[in-house]
């Protein structure tokens, strides 16, 4: 088997509220493939958002190590790590206006990602921005170049926050319930164009969701987490069809209760 993009080993996250360090990312390991999509799921609070910026290196207090192909984030000064940021690794967000500058259009917004980490002039950039908006699916792309955010519905928005994440063709995107502030029928467009996108660029997908539907249709594998530690990680087909820990069968247990109800 060819080596993984990303491995992680024995991250840890500790938050500090009040008294002693607490760690709301224990000791996690997993690896992920070129054009893989693993699934992270776990209940509110379990250390899901905080693993996505440790990935990132927004939280600066990690322990452990982060491969991304063969180079340990964890260990990158915050200069270096800014080239790695949106080039060879990017985040989409639950909610798109967080990736976004509401002052500026969003055609500048992704020109500007070619421009910082592709090194493009302003109009080949803006050229550059224009083909992302038509390959996220925009049927008038230019008009929505020239848009900003708040002219956009949340859909659009997480469109072109996908266009803007995946602008550098990343070997790694972390996506933290990319679609769970969308209607469902946009979830599923924007769900396929991501799939869709990532999958063309061999970019490798860590896939945030609560939604095991989400997980079964789109995931190869999943991680289950709880209190900050992974408790399992399978095949989705696998883990579906026999958990091996009781919090996994719980979570799926409860998933299906939700659908009877
Ligand atoms: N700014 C903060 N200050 C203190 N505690 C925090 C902060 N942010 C998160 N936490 C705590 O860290 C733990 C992990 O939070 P995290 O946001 O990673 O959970 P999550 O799995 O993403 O949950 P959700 O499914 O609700 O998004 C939680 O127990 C949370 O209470
Ligand atoms: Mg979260």
């Amino acid at each position: 088997m060819k080596s993984p993009v990303l491995a992680v080993r024995d991250l840890s996250v500790f938050l500090q509220d009040g008294g002693q360090p607490r760690a709301v990312v224990d000791t996690i390991s997993f690896e992920l493939h070129e054009g893989e999509i693993l699934a992270l799921v776990g209940e509110s609070g379990c250390g899901k958002t905080k693993t996505a910026e440790a990935l990132m290196g927004l939280v600066p207090t990690a322990a452990g190590s982060i491969e991304l192909c063969g180079t340990n984030l964890a260990a990158l000064p915050e200069a270096r790590l800014r080239r790695v940021r949106g080039r060879d690794i990017s985040m989409v967000f639950q909610e798109p206006l967080t990736a976004l500058d509401p002052v500026f259009r969003t055609g500048n917004q992704i020109a500007d990602v070619f421009r910082r980490h592709r090194g493009l002039g302003r109009a080949e950039a803006r050229r550059a921005a224009l083909e992302m908006l038509q390959r996220v699916g925009f049927a008038d792309a230019g008009h929505v170049l020239r848009s900003y955010p708040h002219e956009l519905s949340g859909g659009m928005r997480q469109r072109v926050v996908i266009a803007m994440a995946m602008a550098c063709r990343p070997r790694v995107l972390v996506a933290d319930e990319p679609t769970t502030a969308l209607d469902v029928t946009t979830q599923a467009q924007v769900l396929a164009r991501l799939t869709e996108m990532a999958g063309e660029a061999g970019t490798a997908i860590l896939l945030i969701t609560h939604d095991l539907g989400i997980v079964a249709h789109y995931c190869d594998r999943a991680a289950v987490m709880r209190m900050g530690r992974i408790v399992e990680q399978a095949g989705v087909d696998q883990l579906f069809a026999q958990p091996q820990h009781p919090y996994t069968a719980a979570l799926l247990g409860a998933a299906r209760g939700n659908l009877l109800s």
